[in-house]
Parts: structure tokens; sequence; C-alpha cells
């Protein structure tokens, strides 16, 4: 049976944390978990981009769903295992085993390399996803800059419908709000829509979108809970200049090289959890910025 999950409100794309020789620490995870929840984040997405999925190894990815798994038996978080954009037979063995684990959902890149073209070749790939993982829902991660692959959102639900027994959504990372308010009408209160990334948060919310998602929220997640407040209060002013600042915190954050870098670096300035550094090909911030970085983003603290 497959849970009637719906994800709503403000999740958390955790970071994945990193020892100083970059193999992946897992011993942080149930700090990290409870800070989240301390700052009222109650469901995480584990290796999605900010968390590096794509430059880990299976046996890493698997290690970290387990971690995480253990965590939020603790603190009762929901859990989003994002099994994507890695060969295809991996793919399917991190459906399997996130499956086999019981968490609340799985999130899914497109394959990376023979990119799904049409609708129908994408809903193809889900199915296999969807049958190695046949008891959790399904979303699938929508990022089209990243990823390349710009299948349109509206037409993808309105022929999956049917078709993928546990799709359940789609992550929507791309600031095509036409597209997404497409997405969110085809979806009819049957699938979540979930808005990514920092850029258009507040104007997703006011389109109707009820759960969003950006690597700001672990160590700036005032500003995304005071949108969600601002905006069901008609206070249209202080939403707008919520996500003007919320801009600004993640231009600054990419101009000393990888956003996720430069994230990872706010993270440690300013949170009680040392994420590390990113993994390599992503470039960290030079240490002779980092007190330049601190001083540009504690106005916003
Ligand atoms: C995965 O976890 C096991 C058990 O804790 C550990 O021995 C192994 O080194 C880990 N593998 C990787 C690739 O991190
Ligand atoms: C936006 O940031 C400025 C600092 O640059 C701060 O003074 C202001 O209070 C912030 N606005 C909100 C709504 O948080």
């Amino acid at each position: 049976m497959i849970a009637n999950i719906t994800f709503f409100g403000i999740m958390a794309p955790v970071f994945t944390i990193f020892n100083q020789d970059f193999s992946v620490n897992t011993e942080r995870i149930p700090d990290y978990a409870h800070y989240l929840l301390d700052a009222g984040i109650n469901a995480i997405l584990v290796a999605g981009s900010t968390g590096e999925g794509t430059s880990l190894s299976l046996q890493e990815r698997k290690n970290l769903t387990e971690a995480w798994a253990e965590a939020v038996k603790k603190t009762s978080q929901s859990l989003m295992i994002q099994v994507g954009g890695g060969p295809f037979p991996d793919v399917v063995e991190l459906a399997r085993h996130a499956d086999s684990l019981g968490v609340d959902a799985i999130l899914t890149l497109p394959e990376l390399y023979f990119k799904p073209k049409k609708t129908q070749e994408l809903i193809s790939y889900l199915k296999f996803v969807s049958a190695a993982a046949p008891n959790t829902p399904l979303f699938y991660y929508h990022y089209p800059t990243q990823s390349g692959v710009n299948i349109d959102m509206g037409e993808f639900l309105e022929q999956a419908n049917g078709q993928i027994p546990n799709l359940k959504g789609i992550k929507y990372t791309s600031s095509d709000l036409a597209g997404g308010h497409a997405a969110l009408r085809a979806a009819n209160g049957k699938y979540t829509i979930i808005i990514g990334g920092e850029a258009v948060i507040e104007p997703a919310l006011a389109l109707g979108f009820t759960s969003a998602m950006a690597g700001a929220i672990n160590m700036f997640p005032r500003y995304v809970r005071e949108m969600f407040d601002t905006i069901q209060h008609n206070k249209l002013e202080i939403a707008a200049e919520l996500q003007r600042n919320l801009t600004e915190i993640t231009n600054i954050v990419s101009q000393y090289g990888a956003k996720i870098a430069g994230l990872k670096l706010a993270m440690n300035l300013f949170t009680p959890i040392n994420v590390g550094l990113a993994r390599p090909p992503l470039q960290n911030p030079s240490p002779y910025k980092i007190e330049e970085i601190k001083k540009r983003l504690e106005p916003f603290l």
C-alpha cells in the first residue's frame, strides 16, 4: 500500500557532510536532524543538488540514506531520498534500497546522458524507477538548467496520470512560473508540486504552490517561513522584501565559487552543524574570502 503522502510546507534539502579527506561523514547526521527540527523543519531531502547527490558513489548514497533513515526515527521528520542522476542500474538499485528502508518518498532526476526528449520517454523511465520502489511515493525532479531535460510538466502530469501508480508529484526547480502554474493546474490537488530553489519562492507561493525547498533554508529558514505567513495574511510588501533578501543572500554565496559551496560555508559560519567543504568538481570559496563573505551575510541573519 502506498501511503497517501503529500509534502506541505518547508523542506530542507540537506548538505552531504564531508570529512577533510572528502569522505562522507555520517556521524553528524543525528545532530543535523535535530538542528533542523529545532529550526521548525519537518521534511528533509537527501542527495539532491544541495546534497551533491550526483557526486557520490552508489555505496556512499546507500550509507547516507541509511544514516538519515535512522536519524529521523528519533525526530519524526519526513524523509525524501533523491535516487537519480546516476547510471540506470544504480538508480534502480537506490530506488529499491530506499523502498526497503521505508522512506517517505523518493525523488528522481531524469536520465542525464540519454536524455528523454518526449514526455512518454520520461514516463517510461519513471515506470522502471517506480517498479523498483513499489511501496514508496515517487516525485520527479524537474531542474532543466542543470539536467538539460525540459519536458512540459503540465503535459507530463496529464499523460502520466494512471501510468505511474505511485507518482505523487514534482520538485519544480525552474523560474518558469508559467510552466509551474500549468503543472499546478494539471496536478489539480492530486499531485504535490514543490517549488525548488531560492529565486522564486514568493511568487510561487502567491500562485498557489504549498511546498518549498531550497538550500538556503538550512541556515536562513526564517525567510521562507515568513514568506508563507506573510502571503497567507496578505502582507505582500513584506513577502516581496523577504524574497529580495533571500535572492541577495543567494547572489552573495554564489560570487565566490559554486553556490552550494557558498551555502555550505554559510552553514558552517552561522549554525552549529559543520558540513565541511563541497566535493570536487565544485569550487569552494578561497579561505581568504571567508571574513568578507561573513560580513556580507551577517546583516541578513
Ligand atoms: C559505508 O558504511 C560502512 C559501514 O559503516 C563503512 O564500512 C563503509 O566504509 C562505508 N562506505 C562508504 C563508501 O562510505
Ligand atoms: C532584509 O535585509 C535587511 C538587511 O540588508 C534587513 O535590514 C531587513 O530587515 C531584511 N528584511 C526582512 C523582511 O527580513
